[in-house]
């Protein structure tokens, strides 16, 4: 079995490593703490504690109380669950506006909404991955229920102005979610500050186990279950908790809040030297975003004269992990609909890579990586001039 160690492993946005500190809280609550949180007696008490727990670090990392977090099983059900609210449920109407650079888990479930007679705006970007916002308002109608925009882009990378986009919403008196789980553990966030009404994170995007997430819901905004059962999260989400995910979720969370405070984490200086590097001893190399803001962690590069699945092929044979785009659409032949969108008539979207930096990676993969990139890319146009 090949181990990450083997690897030097840039596909954060796909998933993270889970920190050992993270791993050593869960173990008890898999083994000896196996109440359920609900029940009464005291032997229960231990889980409930624990679940308490967690919700005050997320809530601490998030900058909101902790009566509006609301735990789900990752990023795509708390997607789901705000757009399901907001169209089943908004007295307003049937209209939900979007962007067309979204994760699937957001296209999807507008997409599904579309086929059962609802509307969705789909917002298009400029070439750097920016969102007009007097588009952005000039969509909003009176039947609008919801505004999704999500926090950070998970391809490229590029920040969106949420606080902003939110404020706008609040004035027109429709209600804002944003897919922040590209954002959370990587950028300060403050909801208190903002006119947010629903945010989206996920566990394993910022070392945390898979299918642990959140969602934030406002304490003045009125959430429907997508998931309907025994009244757990107060009626917000049926189930009885996954309580060892939920309590790596909540160190998870704890660890980021120390490593944003501590403003120690060397990701962004790693990714700029890589950036750097690669631009310099690449010709014909760009960055996809590189006009917008970006989150420390990304890097979306664009190659002329290569394909990217040989690119990623070559990279794998010398064990450097990174991806295309999202790793949903890894082995589909579809090219990603976010360089489409940020570039309808070139070829970019073919011809791009993503990698992505987590607190793990070191200097010295870093030197790997800048040593093996541009081999594989000259050889590749090597390849591609010698074939008829
Ligand atoms: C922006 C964004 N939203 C949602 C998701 C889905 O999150 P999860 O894997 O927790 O369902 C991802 C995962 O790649 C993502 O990058």
């Amino acid at each position: 079995m090949i181990t990450g160690d083997e690897f030097i492993y840039l596909d954060n946005n796909a998933t993270t490593p889970l920190d050992p500190a993270v791993l050593e809280e869960i173990l008890p609550f898999l083994t000896k703490y196996y109440g359920n949180p609900s029940s009464g007696y005291a032997f229960a008490a231990q889980a409930r504690k624990a679940v308490d727990l967690a919700r005050e670090r997320l809530a601490a990392l998030l900058g909101c109380e902790p009566s509006e977090i609301v735990f789900t099983s990752g990023g795509t059900e708390s997607n789901n669950a705000v757009i399901h609210s907001a169209l089943q449920f908004e007295p307003r109407g049937k209209h939900v506006v979007t962007t067309a650079v979204e994760h699937s888990a957001v296209l999807r479930p507008c997409q599904d909404f579309e086929k059962r007679g609802c509307f969705v705006t789909f917002l298009g970007v400029d070439q750097h991955g920016n969102v007009d916002l007097a588009d952005l308002e000039a969509a909003i109608r009176p039947e609008t229920a919801l505004v999704s925009m999500m926090w950070a882009n998970n391809e490229t990378g590029v920040l969106y102005p949420v606080e902003k986009i939110a404020e706008i919403c609040r004035q027109k008196g429709v209600l804002f979610h944003t897919d922040a789980v590209q954002a959370v553990g990587k950028i300060p966030i403050h909801l208190r500050d903002t006119a947010i009404n629903f945010l989206s994170l996920s566990g394993h995007k910022f070392h945390g186990p898979k299918g642990a997430g959140a969602l934030y819901v406002n304490r003045r905004t009125r959430l429907s279950p997508l998931i309907a059962g025994g009244g757990q999260e107060i009626g917000r989400r049926g189930g009885t908790e996954n309580v060892a995910a939920i309590v790596g979720l909540g160190k998870a969370a704890e660890l980021a809040v120390r490593y944003l405070e501590e403003g120690k984490c060397s990701i962004r200086s790693m990714r700029d030297r890589f950036e750097k590097a690669i631009l310099e001893s690449v010709s014909g190399a760009s960055v996809n975003g590189a006009g917008a803001l970006r989150i420390p962690t990304t890097s979306s590069l664009s190659f002329e004269g290569i394909e990217s699945p040989a690119a990623l092929l070559l990279l794998d044979r010398h064990r450097i992990c990174c991806s295309a785009g999202s790793a949903c659409r890894t082995g589909s032949q579809e090219a990603s609909h976010v360089l489409r969108a940020m570039n309808p008539n070139g070829d970019g979207a073919r011809r791009s890579l993503r990698f992505s930096f987590s607190r793990f990676n070191t200097e010295a993969e870093m030197d790997r990586a800048i040593e093996v990139v541009p081999k594989v890319i000259d050889k590749l146009r090597q390849t591609a001039a010698l074939s008829p």
